[in-house]
């Protein structure tokens, strides 16, 4: 609209002679006032005081104090990219159409543009990138038929089940609310108390917990999904990237290296990757599941705490995701992204899992107050192809989403005044039956350390050491009973797992760690700096 106001009305430029290079290049405010003096206040006299209606100030100063928008309450930190999907129109020997409709996925070849946007998860927008935590893996496809967000981490499983603890949990991993200070006992108390979290923890402190960069580590949706055929059939999925760059995890000491003379190394070594034409490359799996409970399994398909056994659920690959162009504004394209777990496309849909449901809340809710009401009007949130809505007005709105042809006067549906029309359904249209007591109950079947024992043995025996270590590192600042249920939980899953911590935590005790060697190639003073969480 507005753009159409302008041109409207440009004929008062005609007659004005073309803009020189040197005048093009000239500083203006944003009313396109020139600005001849860019060093000093207007005074009255040369040493002041100033004068109020000084605009060219004012305005300067005044957007400079509102530079910063809230930064995400989680996933602060983060670097992102632009690029390409490819698909393979198959899904392992098969025609993907026999599972999901999605237009992205049908055809070989066929590409659909995307934005990813890598992070870390606990700390600030400047924390350092060699923190131990999950990485974030969010990736906006801008499709035919809309957007569609694949909001993941690095690794494939999460630290609970049920959305209405995520508050709770991401209070006890940030800082301490008196000191401002990340503690290890806050981290584990609830953990401790959240057995759910274990197999997670195994992770988390295992190498797997500083992923090297963001281009030598996995991604994963982590929650269950469902991909609807045009019969309207559905199945369970789960999605998985693999890098083409291989995986490489750090030790603490070889972070604490890092860390020390370059905290942003991941988003440096992603954009000059980009830079030299060395593009990332992830290849995309899925994981199905015919939809149901599978009570044959000893964990349901919806808990996110859980990985889907390989040998029974076999990674499919549908695809390749190439990123081949830096942004050309941090702010405007990375931090103003906005992903959500409600983003989907026909074809894709939503499973039961309660985490995703309390997510897909979560996401829209939040980006509304951080980046603000018309966030989705912004370029790098928008859909490429089209958006034709009513909705208008709020703060910030730049245009409004109107269809050429429509009706100026009518922003409202249904009307026979040439307003916009509802769609026509694709394809059958997938309606699932959902029937119960409405309850606030756990899942049966939570297993919640036996994954944790088998992927402490898929370890190598660097892996396994280094987790031990970090584990005492933290632990043994950890008041005894916390202790105490963390070890109960690692003897659950691992008869050798929870040996190793309980006589690690008892010789840290006496000061004198079987772990020290392990633990102190950095120096104590690197491995202070690094004993984060
Ligand atoms: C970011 C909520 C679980 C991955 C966020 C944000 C919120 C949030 C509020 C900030 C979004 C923004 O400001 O734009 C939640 C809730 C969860 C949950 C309520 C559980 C109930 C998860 C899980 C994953 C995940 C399980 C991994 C699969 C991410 C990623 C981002 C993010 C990657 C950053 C997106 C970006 O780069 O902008 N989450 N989250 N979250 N979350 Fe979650």
């Amino acid at each position: 609209m507005l753009e159409n106001i302008t041109s409207e009305n440009e004929s008062y430029l005609q007659g004005v002679k073309p803009l020189t290079t040197e005048q093009e290049n000239t500083l203006t405010n944003r009313q396109g006032h020139p600005v001849t003096n860019n060093q000093n206040l207007r005074t009255v006299g040369n040493r002041g005081p100033a004068t109020l209606e000084n605009y060219d100030f004012i305005e300067k100063i005044s957007h400079f104090d509102r530079e910063r928008v809230p930064e995400r309450v989680v996933h602060a930190r983060g670097a992102g990219a632009h690029g390409y999907f490819e698909a393979y129109g198959t899904v392992g020997n098969e025609p993907v159409s026999k599972y999901t409709r999605a237009k992205l996925f049908q055809e070989k070849g066929k590409r659909t543009p995307v934005f990813v946007r890598f992070s870390t998860v606990i700390h600030g927008g400047h924390s350092p990138e060699t923190l131990r935590d999950p990485r974030g893996f969010a990736v906006k496809f801008y499709t035919e038929d809309g957007n569609w967000d694949l909001v993941g981490n690095n690794l494939k499983i999460f630290f609970i089940r049920d959305a209405v603890k995520f508050p709770d949990m991401i209070h006890a991993f940030k800082p301490d609310p008196v000191t401002n200070v990340q503690d290890a006992e806050r981290f584990f108390d609830f953990c401790s108390n959240s057995p759910e979290t274990f197999h997670m923890v195994t992770f988390v402190y295992s190498p797997w917990g500083i992923p090297a960069n963001y281009r030598m580590m996995q991604g994963s949706g982590v929650n269950t999904y469902k991909w609807v055929n045009s019969e309207g059939k559905a199945v369970l999925v789960k999605y998985h990237w693999e890098p083409k760059q291989g995986i490489k995890n750090l030790t603490m000491k070889e972070a604490a290296e890092i860390q020390a003379v370059n905290f942003n190394h991941a988003t440096q070594d992603l954009y000059d990757a980009i830079e030299r034409g060395d593009y990332p490359e992830w290849e995309l799996f899925v994981q199905i599941m015919s939809d149901g409970e599978h009570p044959e399994l000893d964990f349901d398909p919806l808990d996110d705490t859980k990985l889907w056994p390989e040998d029974q659920f076999p990674w499919l690959p549908v695809g390749k995701m190439v990123l081949n162009k830096n942004p050309e504004d941090y702010f405007t394209e990375v931090e103003q992204a906005a992903f959500g777990t409600g983003v989907l496309v026909d074809g894709l849909d939503f499973s039961d899992d309660k985490m995703l449901q309390g997510r897909t809340f979560s996401y829209s809710d939040t980006q509304r107050y951080r980046v603000g009401a018309n966030y989705l009007q912004l370029p790098i949130n928008a859909p490429k192809k089209r958006v034709a809505t009513n909705q208008s007005g709020g703060q910030m709105q730049y245009k409004v989403d109107r269809a050429p042809g429509q009706n100026p006067h009518v922003n409202y549906e249904p009307s026979i005044l040439g307003g916009l029309q509802e769609a026509k359904q694709e394809g059958k249209e997938y309606t699932p039956h959902v029937e119960g007591n409405l309850v606030r109950q756990s899942i049966d079947r939570q297993s919640n350390t036996k994954q944790a024992g088998e992927t402490y043995r898929r370890f190598e025996q660097w892996e396994k050491d280094e987790l031990i270590t970090n584990l005492v590192n933290d632990l043994s600042r950890c008041d005894s009973r916390i202790q105490a249920k963390m070890i109960a939980l690692a003897e659950e899953a691992d008869e050798e797992y929870g040996r190793r911590l309980r006589e690690g935590l008892a010789n840290a005790e006496k000061g004198g760690s079987s772990q020290k060697p392990l633990g102190n190639h950095g120096g104590d003073k690197a491995m202070e700096m690094a004993v984060e969480l």
